[in-house]
């Protein structure tokens, strides 16, 4: 196992964006009457959209035909890029600008591996596209996480083999995916929750070059 790229999940890693799915569905879910909560929202974490009102729509029993669902789904990201249209460069979170120009610097390629079909304008907004190797996100990608498809092509997309890849995740969804692509996998957040990743961080800035290559000892 070698370090030659790093892909980072976009959505509660690279930006605080997670709260805003949060309360996007959280409206949603207020609207139909149904009790969603912020442990369920946990489920959500790093699954496409379609999938994420699926989960929301089978807590309150709720069975709707493929139109409706469409509509729901267009609402609530409707309500989503109203706070993704006020977002600010200050909500990249800490640590992140910095950690991933150690790596560029040590030669270390970085992508993006994102469910969020919103990847573009989020980077746009927030004036980083250019920061990335490639992107792999939503547009691209078919199969949710944890399916390792998303992480797969970031690789692919960069020339490195899956084993040479470190992934960083904040979701359960996501950490899955990463070891279903055969790469290793930092935890953003709860080691209580990412429980399968390698290794857990509370963000980036408590990251460096020199614990990841500690970590993979
Ligand atoms: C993931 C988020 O990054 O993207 C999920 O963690 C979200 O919460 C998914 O549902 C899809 O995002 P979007 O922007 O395409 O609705
Ligand atoms: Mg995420």
């Amino acid at each position: 196992m070698g370090l030659k790229a790093c892909i980072f999940d976009l959505d509660g890693v690279i930006v605080d964006t997670a709260k805003y799915h949060y309360l996007a569905w959280k409206k949603l879910a207020t609207m139909l009457n149904i009790n969603f909560t912020e442990v369920d929202n946990e489920r959500l974490k790093g699954v496409s959209r379609m999938a994420s009102l699926d989960i929301i729509l089978e807590i309150g029993s709720i069975v709707p035909d493929d139109k409706t669902k469409e509509e729901y789904a267009a609402l609530k990201n409707k309500w989503y890029l109203d706070y993704i249209n006020r977002m600010m460069p200050d909500e990249i979170l800490p640590g992140s600008l910095e950690f991933i120009s150690e790596l560029k610097n040590a030669g270390i390629k970085v992508a993006l591996g994102s469910a969020s079909k919103n990847t573009p304008l989020i980077l746009e907004r927030l004036g980083i596209g250019k920061l990335f190797d490639a992107v792999a996100d939503g547009n691209v990608v078919s199969k949710a996480k944890p399916d390792p498809e998303v992480f797969i092509t970031a690789a692919k997309l960069l020339g490195v083999q899956p084993e040479d890849c470190v992934v960083f995740e904040d979701a359960v969804a996501g950490v899955e995916a990463a070891l279903n692509a055969g790469m290793r996998c930092v935890g953003i957040g709860s080691e209580k929750i990412l429980k399968d990743a390698h290794f857990v961080v509370s963000g980036l800035d408590k990251m460096s070059l020199r614990k990841l290559k500690v970590s993979a000892k």
